[in-house]
């Protein structure tokens, strides 16, 4: 599969590492392409650098990881009938106070994207996890929600997930990545799979707002 990563820092530079060695074409981006020559030279040879918009064009698959603002401002029309793998996550101290307008930060950024399918994923996960698994220094199975509307692009998304080598939870429609995004109840955890199904069901059990 081809994919874009706009956002090629602690958490896209690894993953595309991922990907790339997991067979996959990796187009990294970044407003200064020419400093990426060393995070391609680590993923090898189906790896390559380009702007952000040559990233979009290139990519089946965009994977995006950047500040959540920044996310925010990503071309709908370039990135229309594909679909976005987000994994920012929103700090008002880092990206300023942005109105969500009573919805999750991922429908959002969906809102803001129409035509463009969303699923939110990695966000919940530690750079230095994926770090680790880049560097093939860890065997530990680490659970990774994800969410959204598309039956494909969740398998898609879930895929990749494993190829990160993750466990992909599925989490239900992107209405429910609250649970998992910034300040939500599951943020931020190492779980098994079985840890973080359960707590799934948990919160579901009393209740929670899908
Ligand atoms: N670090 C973590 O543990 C972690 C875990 C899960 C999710 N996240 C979330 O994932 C996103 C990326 O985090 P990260 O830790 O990978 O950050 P990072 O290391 O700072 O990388 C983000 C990249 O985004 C690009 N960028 C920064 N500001 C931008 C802007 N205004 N417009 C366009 N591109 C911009 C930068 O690339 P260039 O300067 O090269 O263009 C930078 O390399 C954030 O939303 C973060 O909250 C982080």
């Amino acid at each position: 599969m081809r994919i874009g990563i706009v956002g090629s820092g602690a958490i896209g530079g690894p993953l595309g590492r991922l990907w790339a060695n997991a067979g996959h074409d990796v187009m990294f981006s970044s407003r200064r392409p020419d400093q990426l020559r060393t995070l391609v030279t680590a993923a090898g040879s189906k790896a390559r650098a380009g702007s952000a918009n040559e990233a979009m064009d290139f990519g089946q698959i965009v994977l995006e990881a950047v500040p959540f603002a920044a996310s925010l401002d990503l071309p709908a029309d370039r990135l229309a009938g594909k679909a976005l793998i987000s994994a920012s996550n929103y700090y008002p101290q880092r990206d300023g106070e942005i109105d969500l307008g009573g919805v999750s930060q991922s429908e959002a950024l969906a809102q803001r994207l129409p035509g463009v399918t969303v699923v939110k994923a990695f966000n919940m996960m530690f750079a230095e996890e994926i770090e680790a698994r880049a560097n093939g220094d860890t065997n530990a199975s680490l659970a990774i929600y994800f969410a959204g509307d598309s039956a494909d692009a969740k398998s898609t998304a879930a895929s990749l997930i494993e190829a990160a080598k993750f466990a992909p939870v599925d989490a239900g429609p992107l209405a429910a990545g609250w649970i998992f995004e910034s300040g939500g109840p599951l943020y931020a955890k190492r779980m098994s799979t079985d840890e973080a199904k359960s707590k799934l069901e948990n919160l579901a059990r009393n209740g929670a707002p899908s």
